[in-house]
């Protein structure tokens, strides 16, 4: 059984990832902090899998604590690097953190994988290394512009840290870019933990439909869409989860020509901000009490996939709809209530 060393295994992404990864016969080790998540969601990962999930609660920005998990696991086979931290906004507020963690962590991973001979490597980026493109959709060609956030620019430089790593090893890597992830896993075992205030526009959906917050707000509505609010192409959590297992095992069958690869993952479809909050009210019959308000800065007006390198190499489908995608959510949300928000993160707010 191959195992994989997540980082970041405690996160939305990563828990949801570590389920499909059990679930298709790895091993899995999770190298989490727990500075922006909670391990808590690794007992719902339990719940489903029916395995307990050992978690390294290391900071991976520390060489010889990263090291460490390396020599206690002499048998990882891949790694998937999902640990950074991700709010846009808070990255243009603080931007030597994100640099400082989201580079380090990563830089300290690799380092450990080329003393390892670790074979594979899945790193976690983003659409936001696009930039405003200026056509959409956008496949894993399309020039990448100056990114909007320092977040971005941490996956821009990221990803670019990978290349030449690779370049000077025998390691293979797979850089998979995620649109928008939202949903959460059927069960309503696991799903989104936002720390404080959410950005993202599912949460901010879903908690003021269960009243955690009185209002939310429509970032803008000029834009120059067909309804004038942003365009996102949103993925369900879980389809992202399994194309992490059809990386690795395209890496582990040795499929790959090249040792870096990039990998669009979204439905290719785009929806506006009023179009998620309409199908959002209409599956779970909630009137959602929103304003227009000013434009959120670094917002892209629009931005979808085309997904056909990652349907036609990794096999990859996805299989939810956005109307899934706000029934997992809600199914969540409406879990955490009645567990009494049972992982709630005591996090300072980071609003
Ligand atoms: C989507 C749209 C907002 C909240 C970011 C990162 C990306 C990925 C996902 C990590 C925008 C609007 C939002 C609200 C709103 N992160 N919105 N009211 O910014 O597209 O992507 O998160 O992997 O890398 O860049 O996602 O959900 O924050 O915003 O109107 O309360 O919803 O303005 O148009 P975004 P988002």
């Amino acid at each position: 059984m191959k195992k994989i060393l997540v980082t970041g295994g405690c996160g939305y992404i990563g828990a949801h990832t570590i389920v499909d990864l059990i679930e298709n016969g790895f091993d899995v080790v999770s190298a989490d902090n727990n500075s922006r998540s909670n391990d808590g969601i690794l007992a719902g990962v339990e719940k489903i899998t029916g395995k307990a999930i050992k978690n390294y609660k290391v900071d991976l920005c520390i060489y010889d604590d990263t090291y460490a998990i390396f020599q206690e696991n002499p048998d990882i086979n891949g790694i998937i690097h999902f640990a950074a931290y991700k709010s846009v906004g808070e990255s243009v507020e603080k931007p030597l953190l994100y640099f400082e963690n989201n580079l380090n962590s990563l830089i300290n991973i690799l380092k450990c994988a080329d003393e390892f001979n670790i074979a594979h490597f899945v790193f976690s980026s983003s659409c936001t290394v696009y930039g405003n493109p200026d056509e959409i959709p956008v496949t894993e060609e399309t020039p990448q512009k100056p990114a909007v956030s320092p977040y971005g620019v941490t996956k821009q430089m990221g990803e670019q840290i990978v290349v030449e790593a690779v370049k000077c090893s025998d390691m293979q890597a797979i850089l998979l870019r995620y649109f928008n992830p939202v949903g959460a896993h059927p069960s309503a075992h696991i799903g989104e933990l936002p720390v404080g205030k959410p950005g993202n526009l599912v949460p901010a959906i879903t908690q003021t439909a269960i009243g955690k917050l009185p209002m939310m707000q429509v970032m803008g509505a000029d834009y120059p869409t067909k309804d004038g609010s942003c365009i996102r192409d949103y993925i369900h959590v879980c389809d992202i989860a399994h194309a992490h297992t059809l990386a690795l095992n395209y890496l582990l069958a040795q499929k790959q020509k090249t040792n870096c690869d990039i990998f669009n993952l979204g439905t290719s479809t785009g929806y506006s901000v009023l179009e998620v909050i309409k199908e959002f009210e209409r599956t779970s019959g909630v009137k959602l009490k929103y304003r227009i308000g000013p434009r959120r800065p670094g917002d892209v007006t629009a931005i979808f996939a085309n997904n056909d390198k990652a349907k036609a190499s990794l096999g990859w489908i996805p299989q939810f709809s956005l109307t899934d995608m706000l029934v997992t959510a809600w199914k969540w949300e409406l879990q955490l209530k009645a567990d009494d928000n049972l992982f709630t993160n005591q996090n300072a707010d980071l609003n």
